[in-house]
């Protein structure tokens, strides 16, 4: 009897199983294409299609460790969703999936994806393959001991690093192979499309030497330079990045030559023979992919400081001086994407704004910095998401109301989640906008927007430059809603002004309203006229990401 019993739930667990693989293997594989999430151009923009409609990513990355575990991961859903994301970035390693070579366990990687799916968030994956942060700690200890099988990056002195190299084939083939395995599994079980996008590897690049120094890297750098490369630089040198092109240019615009020939023989050209291995690495890793499952996939950079040479930062990381080098070399990565740990945030995703690459920001500041600079991001640079990095151990702090550090990019979060729909109607067109006022030297800014001059000046008195003092940056995005008539939002304790940007007359404020978030609702409050907007003159922005509707009028 017990066996019968046994043999019954058994086999039918085993019916259930292959129903449920072949149900959801048949729904993925017949998907419709526009169903799985794509990129697709509207007017300058780039937007991110999500079940057939466009998606703002307002993310957050989880600090490295936390989705190793999903009892660990159990209470900390709902804080994400509490603080207004609707995307979490966070890492599959590849010790984690294949602990012995060619045996798979995707375990963790479902789990994970149901419970997004469960706490209605959408994910990007992190795939720890071969590298984090330039080291491979994260690849399986199988790999880490066959250092003869998987070649490492080697000194100047002949000692070897924890970093595999990108200029072995084996290395490569291995991530590749389980890359393309993950890819498989995902398009399998992600019925509900709950994984957005994929960022390959992470912050990529070679410390502390400049480049690879094995016989495997010298035989490659005193080789002639890959033809597609040299081809690209001389038919696009209008138009490639001022380093990479200066680089070129004073060695004499070569089109043929070992990489100190045609580059010179500065330190850059080390980075710049790394970028082309790595982008060609990454490229393999990613082709293997979008073989299997064919989503958005970007590789990240860590950003250099003032004045530091290659080494020092990752030589050979998708930094905006190598981004013409990674069109060529990984042309399978739908774009290049910046960390950004840096006060000159406007500076930095403006290089990584560029045809053909639009902007996402898988790591930056969450709190002020965080919401001020996704006014901007969304308003001005088109971007497709921004996610500050160790969302999880940014908790909304309860008491200190909205000027708490995480309340102020939460409260961004709901404002541009529920300005999103006209937000992804105006990407790409000029009725959107925004500005950035940052760092200790601008105290103010202006813009031209829908037939005005608009001046913002900083209301705060000093120029305090705590991480988590709203006073620090303001960021405002600006949306044309009519002729004359306005959204504005942002962050940042500001006064704006208007004129019109052309002829003798002058812009008054025919009305301002606001609208707040109160117990959940979005509703329309108070008409604000007298102290508050100046007596009618200025339009007042708090850090509290408030959305105003000015109408202005000419007299
Ligand atoms: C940047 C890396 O990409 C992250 O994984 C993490 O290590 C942070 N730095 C820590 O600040």
């Amino acid at each position: 009897m017990k066996l019968v019993n046994y043999l019954n739930t058994n086999v039918m667990k085993l019916v259930k199983c292959i129903f449920c693989f072949c149900f959801l293997g048949s729904l993925s594989g017949f998907a419709q294409s526009d169903k799985i999430p794509h990129l697709k151009k509207q007017g300058t923009a780039t937007q991110l299609i999500v079940d057939g409609k466009p998606f703002l990513i307002l993310g957050g990355e989880l600090a490295n460790s936390s989705a190793s575990s999903i009892s660990y991961m159990e209470p900390i859903w709902s804080q994400l969703t509490e603080q207004n994301l609707n995307t979490v970035l966070l890492p599959v390693s590849w010790e984690l999936i294949e602990p012995q070579e060619g045996k798979f366990d995707f375990t963790i990687v479902e789990k994970l994806i149901s419970a997004a799916h469960q706490n209605n968030l959408k994910l990007v994956l992190l795939w720890f393959g071969s590298w984090k942060n330039t080291y491979s700690s994260y690849v399986p200890e199988w790999v880490k001991r066959d250092t003869k099988r998987f070649p490492r990056v080697l000194m100047k002195d002949g000692r070897p690093t924890e970093r595999l190299t990108p200029l072995s084939s084996s290395n490569r083939d291995a991530d590749a192979k389980a890359f393309a395995s993950l890819m498989k599994h995902i398009r399998m079980v992600d019925t509900y499309h709950t994984v957005l996008m994929i960022q390959i590897e992470n912050e990529i690049g070679v410390i502390p030497e400049s480049r690879d120094l094995s016989a495997l890297a010298n035989t490659a750098f005193d080789s002639p330079v890959p033809e597609p490369l040299i081809d690209y630089i001389s038919k696009h040198s209008d138009n490639i990045e001022p380093e990479l092109h200066g680089a070129w240019v004073a060695a004499g615009k070569k089109t043929n030559g070992n990489w100190q020939e045609v580059f010179g023989k500065e330190p850059i050209t080390d980075d710049f023979f790394m970028a082309w291995y790595y982008a060609t690495y990454v490229d393999a890793v990613t082709k293997a992919g979008k073989a299997e499952y064919n989503i958005p996939m970007f590789t990240n950079a860590a950003l250099i400081r003032p004045n530091y040479l290659p080494g020092q930062y990752n030589s050979g990381g998708p930094l905006p001086h190598s981004i013409d080098i990674y069109r060529v070399g990984a042309p399978h990565l739908d774009f290049i994407s910046p960390d950004i740990y840096f006060s000159n945030f406007a500076y930095w995703a403006g290089r990584y704004n560029r045809e053909g690459n639009p902007l996402f920001i898988p790591e930056t500041y969450g709190g002020a910095e965080g919401a001020a600079n996704a006014f901007f991001a969304f308003g001005k640079l088109n971007a497709i998401g921004l996610s500050p990095f160790g969302i999880d151990r940014m908790r909304m702090s309860s008491g200190t109301g909205a000027t708490s550090y995480q309340s102020l990019l939460a409260g961004a979060y709901s404002t541009l989640q529920h300005l999103a729909p006209i937000i992804l109607q105006k990407q790409g067109t000029d009725q959107l906008s925004g500005i950035v006022v940052e760092g200790s030297e601008q105290r103010s800014g202006k813009i031209s927007f829908g037939g005005y001059n608009i001046t913002v000046n900083w209301a705060g008195t000093g120029m305090p430059d705590a991480q988590n003092n709203p006073n620090r940056r303001i960021g405002i995005m600006f949306i044309q809603t009519d002729t004359d008539e306005f959204l504005i939002t942002g962050s940042g304790s500001a006064t704006l002004s208007f004129n019109p940007d052309s002829g003798s007359q002058i812009a008054g404020i025919a009305s301002i309203d606001e609208e707040v978030l109160i117990n959940g609702k979005w509703i329309w409050q108070r008409r604000l006229n007298g102290d508050e907007n100046g007596q009618g003159q200025i339009l007042r922005l708090g850090s509290n990401a408030v959305i105003y509707k000015v109408r202005l009028y000419r007299y």
